[in-house]
């Protein structure tokens, strides 16, 4: 289940074969390769050198590895750059972003897609059928370093006929976006301009549609290639390595594509990137927030469809977050566990070997830089896989008690228009995907518009816009459902429905919302009745028209309201008031929840149970538990595992 990312062009070919004996000895299975090596297969137009490639393929294949190969689009060679600069992508202000690191393309170049096409045909021709060979990696990291939107003029030119082909006509465009306001009306396709380098804000519609026709960009980008792979590689999957928190383009579309989902899992470096309070980024600095893997992992196996790789996962300090701190000693093997508890296929980690050169040379490996000698994350993953072997082979993923929409339209919507500057839509799934995990519950990720049916417990953090499927996939549903602040507050042209937010919800909630109120750091409203605690960030005025009242603000306007079994908040909730909420709609649910320590983190695969120290105290288990690994006390940075039931 163990496997490595590689890069024999950064080696002598002298120790490739030390190298694959010492990967199989550790006990790695799996070696992707091939992801950022275009300039060495082809370092000038149509002179190809595949010999090293056939060489370093037969070289680990011989060893027993199993190769995934990714597709090099994620770095095009200087020569295609000059040749063809119509690839290269623009930031916001209309500069473009050149040659020198990577991800140097728009994806609207029909120049680039052309290139793709070529270069990812040869490959997979070449390649597609090598006994070594079992999947495909696309590219590397869509999206990484704000690369899904580009403002040039190749993606002026797509944005057109994208909209062409959405709005057939010009008036349909102009009424879709409501330009009469501000005098914004359009005379043809011609007229439309990127939504860039205005006065003041552009049109939020214009904006939300701009994202929605980048997001699509990337999909039919990835499709490209599926279709080319498949083509040529029978018998094989292909996967995409999706980031964290990174939610500028549909995950669920790209993920159509696929036959697998992956993730590259850098919990340390997330604990920068999420807006964590100072506290408690000093507090996780060198163990990461015990939901930072997990909440990508439950978000990944739904991408997948139920399957999904690790294929990076953090081996020691990073070195592209502002402050890069070693992990605790432990970490590493733990963060392994809990990636396989949440069903992971595979856990690679990034890289073999810390190079010793340029951009990265800060970043850790399982080997020392430049060395054939083992790193502490080395040495970790080593003991992972000799207790992979003890406890044989694992139970699959069953379904969660607790589904969890997360929707990326919302989103870009919440992020065009955010109201209230920290009105955080990632922020607010991960706060409430967090309070549902210290009542030691599962969750599944599900996509907006699935089929509910099967959770007794639906959480729905914030839904813009509800589509049909949505709406009937909530009418149908028999769970305990929980809608938080914001839903149904835009129709697809991003208006305000005609009946009021929550729009298609109102008739299932019983509400109408007639005011928000967005609240600076330190205000906040208090509520009481069955839940207490306070509002804070955003806060509607309800009329509770066929619901009722279980909780409300000071001046008595409905903070939670219930219709049968639908449950809406009309705020961001404060700690207190959510860890309340997600209390009382489990108990509604009929699940049975535990009171975890904020360090403590349980999860089931199959009939086995995990169980999470992430530090600084040691942590007991119940007294009928016999661990199967580890141990009843369960020290800081460590695992037990144990069977239920
Ligand atoms: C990932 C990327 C890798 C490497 C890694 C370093 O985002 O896919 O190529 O750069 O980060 O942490």
């Amino acid at each position: 289940m163990l496997g490595v990312c590689y890069y024999p062009e950064h080696w002598d070919e002298s120790r490739w074969e030390t190298d694959a004996r010492r990967m199989r000895e550790l006990g790695i299975s799996f070696v992707r390769i091939g992801e950022f090596a275009w300039s060495r297969i082809e370092p000038k137009r149509d002179d190809f050198r595949f010999e090293w490639l056939d060489r370093a393929m037969a070289v680990l294949a011989d060893a027993g590895l199993k190769v995934v190969l990714g597709t090099p689009t994620a770095t095009p060679p200087k020569w295609l750059v000059d040749a063809h600069p119509d690839i290269l992508p623009y930031d916001e202000n209309g500069n473009v972003r050149g040659f020198g690191s990577r991800r140097h393309y728009t994806f609207s170049s029909e120049t680039y897609r052309r290139e793709s096409k070529r270069i990812v045909e040869i490959i997979a021709k070449r390649y597609g059928q090598h006994p070594g060979l079992v999947g495909w990696q696309t590219d590397n990291e869509y999206g990484c370093h704000d690369t899904t939107l580009s403002w040039g003029p190749e993606d002026l030119k797509a944005f057109r006929s994208w909209l062409r082909l959405r709005y057939q006509s010009v008036d349909q465009l102009n009424e879709a976006w409501a330009t009469v306001f501000w005098s914004m009306e359009l005379g043809s396709f011609e007229d439309v301009e990127l939504p860039m380098g205005t006065v003041t804000e552009p049109n939020p519609a214009t904006r939300l549609d701009f994202w929605r026709f980048h997001s699509g960009q990337v999909a039919s980008y990835d499709k490209m290639q599926c279709d080319i792979i498949r083509a040529h590689s029978p018998g094989r999957w292909i996967t995409h390595n999706f980031m964290g928190f990174v939610s500028d383009f549909d995950h669920y579309a790209v993920g159509d594509n696929l036959d697998l989902a992956s993730w590259d899992s850098y919990p340390i470096g997330f604990v920068e990137k999420f807006p964590f309070s100072e506290e408690e980024r000093n507090r996780w600095a060198q163990t990461s927030h015990p939901d930072i893997a997990p909440y990508h992992h439950d978000l990944y196996r739904a991408v997948g469809r139920g399957r999904f790789w690790v294929m990076e996962q953090q081996p020691g300090p990073v070195n592209w977050a502002p402050w890069n701190p070693v992990p605790k000693p432990g970490m590493v093997r733990l963060w392994t566990w809990e990636a396989i508890a949440h069903g992971a296929e595979v856990v690679s980690y990034f890289r073999w070997r810390q190079a010793h050169f340029a951009q990265e040379q800060m970043h850790a490996g399982l080997n020392l830089p430049g060395l054939d000698e083992l790193s502490v994350g080395g040495k970790e993953a080593q003991q992972v896989a000799q207790e992979l072997k003890l406890l044989g082979e694992l139970p699959p993923v069953t379904k969660a008690s607790v589904a969890l929409i997360f929707d990326y339209q919302t989103y870009w919507s919440t992020t065009i228009q955010p109201q209230g500057q920290d009105f955080r839509y990632e922020e607010l799934v991960f706060r409430w995907y967090e309070s549902l995990r210290r009542l030691g519950l599962d969750i599944d990720f599900v996509r907006p518009g699935e089929s509910l049916a099967g959770y007794d417990l639906v959480i729905v953090p914030c839904i813009t816009d509800v589509t049909l499927a949505m709406e009937n996939a909530l009418g149908e549903c028999k769970a305990t459902i929980l809608i938080g602040p914001r839903s149904g507050s835009r129709d697809r042209n991003f208006q305000i429905p005609d009946v009021l937010p929550p729009g298609p919800l109102a008739d299932l909630t019983g509400n109408r919302i007639v005011q928000v109120s967005t609240l600076r750091p330190g205000l906040s409203d208090a509520v009481s009745g069955e839940v207490c605690g306070a509002g804070i960030r955003w806060r509607e005025t309800v009329e509770a028209k066929t619901s009722s009242v279980l909780a409300g603000f000071a001046n008595g306007d409905p903070a939670l309201t219930v219709k049968g079994k639908m449950y809406y908040l009309a705020c961001w909730p404060d700690d207190i008031l959510l860890g309340k909420v997600m209390e009382l709609v489990a108990r509604q649910a009929g699940l049975a929840t535990m009171a975890l320590p904020p360090h403590i983190r349980v999860r089931r695969r199959g009939a086995l149970a995990f169980a999470f120290n992430y530090g600084p105290e040691d942590w007991t288990l119940p007294t009928d538990i016999e661990p199967l690994m580890g141990a009843s006390v369960i020290a800081p940075q460590s695992v037990s595992v144990w069977m239920t039931g």
